[in-house]
């Protein structure tokens, strides 16, 4: 017979083994996100000053992060952040181009290339998280960013704000929720680095 004492031992147990594995079955390998920030911040140059007044039309909702990841529930949340705005970012890059010419964007092709191929790969490996169920949280914010990239005079500071953002969002929760992420050094992920470094 299981007594009350040996229940609430076995639930406090359980409740440490869930604390210690707050990753989900359903995660990002974490070196690649890594190696996505580090095309993302590598891209071009720092943040125009000129396009800083386009902070009141455009400011990210950091909130969607949860206040910790103690669970596998804000675990999730985490990284439905990190994938949605991944998702929302690749059709932006696929709805428009990015402007060219004098005061146009000028990233590294090369790079942008393998952020892209990252940014599908991560789609891929986060398809189980397009179920997280908060599709509002992050639509105002995307959709400001399309109103700023749409007009000619604003669209390249439009996409500055947006790599920008990315960048930290990607930062954020690589260093702040660093378990959520998987870290394993399967020879696939590893293969995958190698041809992108
Ligand atoms: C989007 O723009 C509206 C109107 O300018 C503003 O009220 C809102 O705060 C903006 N949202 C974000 C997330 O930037
Ligand atoms: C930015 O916001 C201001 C004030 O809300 C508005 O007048 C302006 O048209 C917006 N600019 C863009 C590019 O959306
Ligand atoms: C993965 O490989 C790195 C070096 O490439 C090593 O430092 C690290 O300990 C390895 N991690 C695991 C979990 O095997």
């Amino acid at each position: 017979m299981v007594t009350m004492a040996t229940l609430l031992v076995l639930l406090h147990l359980c409740g440490i083994q869930l604390m210690a594995d707050a990753r989900p079955t359903c995660s990002l390998p974490g070196k690649l996100v890594q190696s996505a920030h580090h095309l993302l911040r590598d891209l071009g140059g720092p943040f125009p000053a000129h396009c800083l007044r386009y902070n009141s039309n455009i400011s990210f909702p950091y909130s969607a992060f949860p206040a910790a990841t103690a669970n596998h529930l804000q675990c999730r949340q985490t990284l439905w952040v990190v994938y949605e705005s991944l998702q929302e970012a690749d059709l932006m890059f696929e709805d428009y181009e990015l402007p060219v010419g004098e005061g146009g964007v000028t990233w590294d092709d090369q790079k942008l290339t393998k952020f892209r191929h990252l940014q599908t790969r991560l789609q891929e490996d986060g398809d189980c998280l397009s179920s997280v169920d908060d599709s509002g949280t992050l639509s105002s914010y995307f959709s400001n960013v399309t109103a700023v990239i749409q007009q000619q005079d604003s669209a390249a500071c439009g996409w500055m704000v947006l790599r920008r953002d990315l960048t930290e969002v990607l930062r954020s929760a690589l260093t702040l929720h660093h378990g959520c992420f998987t870290w394993t050094n399967k020879t696939t992920d590893e293969h995958f680095c190698r041809q992108l470094n």
